[in-house]
């Protein structure tokens, strides 16, 4: 396989971040994108090596994404895995944020391949991340639910439009040492009560997990729960 890069959209927090990381440390290429260049760029400093490098773009603006993203050259990895939540019911909805994050998960992530995909090759792997709310809605995840459950269909089409290159996604539970959740431990605590192994995933075990279905030359439109077993209790 030729040594292209690892594109992480939405690299520079939370699992995306640590993800970037742990290629980083192997001495990759890796760039990695969030809303504002500088503190991609910030960010990508912090990851360290001469090889990290930052770029700046708004999902939610897809029409912005092929300047941003026109100095990048062959990807190896190309993960999407930027989210701007919102907590929307359909009895009080904010229609500005649900149109934020729909078309940031629906439209972004489809802009983003539709500009890469010239730069990856027959080796080259795709990992969206969706969510296991597409199957455990909660109170105001509306939204999220709806774009995580169309994360399972979109790596469907994408996977058989660019075979031979492979597309998989990743859909965590709660992943308890994530920022996300940090000082919410009362739905951590909840969660893992109803969680098999009595422990939810780390940001170390998703990274794994993100790893395996990028890495894996035969793994290709699978949606892989990672959550301890969660969503069979
Ligand atoms: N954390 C969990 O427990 C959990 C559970 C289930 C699923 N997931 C999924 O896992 C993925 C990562 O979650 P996370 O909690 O690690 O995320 P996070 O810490 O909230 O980080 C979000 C990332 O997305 C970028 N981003 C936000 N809005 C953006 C926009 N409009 N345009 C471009 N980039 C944008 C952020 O960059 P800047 O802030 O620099 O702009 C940041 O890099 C998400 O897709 C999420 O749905 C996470």
């Amino acid at each position: 396989m030729a040594e292209g890069a690892v594109v992480i959209v939405g690299g520079t927090a939370g699992i995306g971040r640590q993800l970037a990381q742990s290629y980083v440390d192997e001495g990759r290429e890796v760039v990695i994108t969030g809303r504002d260049t500088e503190r991609a760029q910030s960010v990508a400093e912090e990851l360290g090596g001469s090889s990290a490098s930052g770029v700046g773009f708004d999902l939610a603006d897809p029409h912005c994404i092929a300047d941003a993203l026109s100095g990048v050259g062959t990807v190896d990895y190309l993960v999407l895995a930027a989210i701007e939540r919102d907590v929307n019911t359909v009895k009080e909805y904010d229609i500005d944020r649900a149109i934020r994050l729909a078309t940031l998960k629906l439209v972004g992530y489809a802009e983003v391949l539709h500009c890469l995909h010239p730069k990856l090759h027959d080796d080259s792997s795709v990992l969206m991340f969706g969510g296991l709310a597409k199957e455990r809605p909660y109170p105001g995840s509306t939204t999220v639910t709806s774009v995580n459950g169309a994360v399972e269909t979109m790596v469907r089409t994408f996977a058989t439009e660019l075979a031979p290159i492979r597309v998989n996604a990743l859909h965590p539970g709660i992943v308890g040492d994530s920022p996300y959740w940090e000082g919410n431990d009362a739905v951590i605590e909840a969660t893992k009560a109803r969680t098999p192994t009595g422990r939810l995933a780390t940001m170390a075990d998703v990274s794994a997990a993100a790893r395996f279905l990028l890495e894996n030359r035969s793994v290709n439109g699978v949606n892989l729960a990672v959550d301890g077993g969660w969503v069979i209790l």
